[in-house]
């Protein structure tokens, strides 16, 4: 198993459902990446170790989802100067809204690229993780691009049922 090349962290194992959206992503691309179930507030010693030793083995960025008072990515962001990627769980009361200003409103200085609540956003984070690495990987790239051409292609092809 290669190294991996990005970090997937979710809060609970309650937020995988969601966060494996990312892991698809990179699995379809064939970018190594290491998913865990680490929490800011349970778990911050197992955080702060784990961020220190992925770093180490090389990895380029991280992808963080959370939910409710979602301090998990801007937590990430605090021990390294790696892009981190955030993603907004749903919750049960506030439907994500809690997750989504706890990981957007990161006040200056310490930055958490946010993306959307829910599936879309851990999708996204990944795909978004998929092109920072295609800057320095020309293969990589070039899936990319087939990727979003098979989307417009699909785009062009759709039909609208008749009246
Ligand atoms: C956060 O609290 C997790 O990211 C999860 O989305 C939320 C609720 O956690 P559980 O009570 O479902 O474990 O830490």
């Amino acid at each position: 198993m290669s190294k991996p090349l990005v970090s997937i962290l979710m809060g609970s194992a309650n937020d995988w459902e969601i966060m494996q959206q990312a892991a698809r992503q990179l699995q379809d691309f064939g970018v190594a990446h290491d998913a865990r179930v680490i929490s800011a507030h349970r778990s911050p010693d197992l955080l702060f170790d784990y961020i220190k030793d992925v770093s180490a083995q090389g990895v380029k960025c991280f992808i963080a989802g959370a939910g409710a008072a979602a301090h998990l990515a801007g937590v990430v962001a605090g021990k390294t100067t790696l892009p981190v990627l955030g993603v907004p769980m749903p919750s049960k009361y506030l439907q994500g809204m809690d997750s989504l200003l706890s990981t957007v409103q990161m006040p200056k200085g310490i930055p958490v690229a946010t993306f959307a609540i829910g599936e879309a956003g851990a999708a996204n984070a990944g795909l978004f993780a998929v092109a920072m690495l295609a800057l320095n990987d020309a293969e990589l790239a070039r899936r990319l691009q087939a990727f979003r051409s098979k989307q417009a292609e699909a785009i062009k092809a759709t039909a609208l049922p008749t009246l």
